[in-house]
């Protein structure tokens, strides 16, 4: 079974996907860590945002044992995230790798933007989680003060807006919800219901499909 998880930033998709993974036995791919080790990466060894083919080497040689949970998860590697995540040539370059996780004979979760449209077209379930960006940003700024980034809660729905359309707006894979997507809004949500509900929504393919 392949479960793809898509949406936006601190809208709970990640927490889904790792307990998802682990009520039904299968392995989790958190997609976003690729990007953002990509955009670490080209910041370490100095290679220009502009410079696609280099960008694309980076992704393809990606060691994700280089990188410590923290440096991917600043604001900072976030935002390198997302504009190396706007570049063709980076897409084409971590999609086979996104495919051969996701094809393992077990099946798999995989959490992202992009999961449900272009890596797994085919999956067995399709989630899109959001919440307000007021929402969000409370949440990630919680995450963010608990590990010594100060930021104030304007500068991070700023934040939040400038990823959501630059990921929204890019040409190649747009973040945009599948056409067959069951939509958890989690605004409201604790982080228990929207896991109930995802699981609800496993169910029913899983009944479907039987
Ligand atoms: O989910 P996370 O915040 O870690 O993702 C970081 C960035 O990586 C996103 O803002 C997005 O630009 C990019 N991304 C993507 N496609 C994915 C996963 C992440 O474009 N499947």
């Amino acid at each position: 079974m392949i479960i793809a998880i898509d949406g936006t930033l601190a809208s709970g998709k990640g927490t889904i996907a790792k307990r998802l993974s682990a009520w039904y036995g299968l392995p989790h791919m958190d997609t976003g860590r690729l990007y953002r080790a990509t955009g670490v990466a080209a910041k370490h060894q100095g290679v220009s945002f502009e410079d696609a083919d280099t960008l694309a080497d980076v992704a393809r040689s990606l060691d994700l044992n280089d990188y410590t949970e923290e440096e991917l998860r600043t604001a900072g590697a976030g935002q390198a995230a997302s504009k190396v995540a706007a570049i063709p040539q980076v897409r084409a370059a971590l999609l086979e790798l996104q495919r051969a996780f996701a094809n393992q004979a077990k099946g798999a979760v995989l959490d992202g933007r992009d999961i449900g449209t272009v890596v797994c077209p085919n999956a067995d379930v399709k989630l899109w989680v959001d919440a307000s960006v007021e929402a969000r940003a409370e949440r990630r700024l919680k995450e963010l003060t608990s590990k010594g980034d100060t930021l104030s809660l304007s500068e991070m729905i700023a934040q939040l807006k400038e990823r959501d359309t630059r990921d929204k707006t890019r040409k190649d894979a747009p973040m945009v919800a599948a056409a067959d997507a069951v939509l958890i809004d989690t605004t409201h949500l604790t982080i228990d219901a929207a896991v109930d509900k995802a699981r609800d929504a496993v169910e029913a393919a899983i009944a479907r499909n039987s």
